[in-house]
């Protein structure tokens, strides 16, 4: 500010001031300064520092013309004077205060324009995961089992060769351990027992029935190894669920009746089963169970009139394998055969979820691609 210019640094009388309208025209250029300097004020720093050079107790400028122009002055001037600085004041106090308020109102809405939230907005959904599709096939056919009094268990899937094989009624140098190639744990010299990874969830009915007495009625879902290469319809990890009940009465048509049910209740009302004689160590008869072809509804023939490719024709589609537990089961477990009978079985469940949900490829379960997983939710 040119206080020189203004002139408030000085008494009136040196200024040459004598004439009510000489005081006017000072107080009219105090005041035009006044506006100048007021159009920039906008921040609330460059508010508080213009209020004190204009109000400020000592040296603000209404305190300088107050003790400069006013007291000094002669008795017929100080009339005028007290008059024109006592607008002067009420101006430049009403035009700082309505400065402070424009100041603090535009500091709110800046304020509530950050924190306004619109509540018509949509949410932020956060990705949910599901169960994978081998996981939602288990409990679907747990619930059908625990539906009809089976409860379940579940096992190791590091195993001995006894629960995985002799207990089986598979001995060391049966054909059927070509079948059943699996992994074999790297373990220190001396180890008491070789270990490795199930090659089927059966060791669990060993383990089952040496901690229970009969009745037994139990499903088994789990992970299995083979050392098998990765094709469609191969893995070295898949998974099943294998079944065995065991009381003094269960006979072959419950046997039947039981896997019929589940079959029904799996894959729906329509489906018809049946099943051939098959060889397994541990069940004795063994059968393999059939269910009528998904795909073309047991006739054969594909929509398109050709072949059906799922059954090549067949009309049948082999599901698993299952029978009477054989008697030679129960000594390893000191279950009298004379006294008990009962069925086990065992379903691969990929291959279930395969044909359930028309998937051509075992592979799609183990590459979690969320493409693939995104289908079944
Ligand atoms: N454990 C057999 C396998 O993995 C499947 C099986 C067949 C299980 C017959 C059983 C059964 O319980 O009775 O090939």
């Amino acid at each position: 500010m040119q206080s020189t210019e203004l002139g408030f640094e000085k008494p009136l009388a040196a200024l040459g001031v004598t004439q009510a309208e000489q005081i006017t025209a000072r107080f009219a250029g105090l005041r035009a300064h006044f506006d100048g300097q007021f159009q920039t004020v906008h921040a609330e720093s460059e508010w508080k520092l213009f209020r004190d050079r204009w109000l400020g107790r000592k040296s603000g400028v209404l305190a300088l013309v107050t003790d400069n122009w006013l007291r000094p002055s002669t008795p017929e001037l100080k009339r005028a004077v007290g008059a024109a600085l006592n607008d002067l004041r009420s101006y430049v106090e009403s035009q700082i205060e309505s400065r402070r308020l424009a100041i603090e109102s535009g500091a709110d809405q800046s304020a509530l324009a950050h924190e306004h939230v619109d509540l018509s907005l949509p949410g932020v959904t956060r990705p949910i995961g599901s169960h994978h599709l081998i996981r939602q096939v288990f409990q679907e056919i747990e619930d059908i089992f625990v539906s009809i009094g089976f409860s379940v268990v579940e096992g190791p899937e590091i195993e001995t060769p006894y629960y995985n094989f002799e207990a089986l009624n598979i001995p060391e140098f049966h054909p059927v351990r070509d079948d059943m190639d699996t992994f074999y744990l790297d373990l220190p010299k001396g180890a008491p027992t070789p270990l490795l990874l199930r090659t089927h969830t059966s060791p669990m009915q060993i383990r089952t029935m040496e901690k229970r007495k009969p009745p037994v009625r139990v499903i088994v879902p789990g992970k299995v190894y083979r050392r098998d290469n990765p094709d469609a319809t191969h893995s070295f990890i898949f998974h099943q669920v294998e079944g065995l009940a065991v009381d003094a009465d269960i006979t072959f048509c419950d046997f039947t009746g039981t896997i019929e049910y589940f079959v029904k209740q799996f894959f729906g009302p329509g489906v018809k089963t049946r099943f051939r004689p098959s060889y397994f160590p541990f069940t004795e008869p063994s059968v393999e169970f059939d269910v009528s072809c998904i795909f073309c509804g047991g006739s054969g023939t594909a929509a398109s009139g050709g072949t059906c490719s799922k059954c090549k024709g067949a009309g049948w589609i082999e599901l698993f394998g299952a029978g009477m537990v054989d008697p030679a089961v129960y000594g390893f477990v000191n279950y009298d055969p004379k006294k008990v009978s009962g069925f086990a079985f065992g379903m691969g469940i990929d291959r279930l979820a395969m044909l359930k949900y028309q998937i051509d490829d075992i592979q799609v379960f183990f590459q979690n691609d969320v493409r693939f997983l995104r289908q079944f939710p």
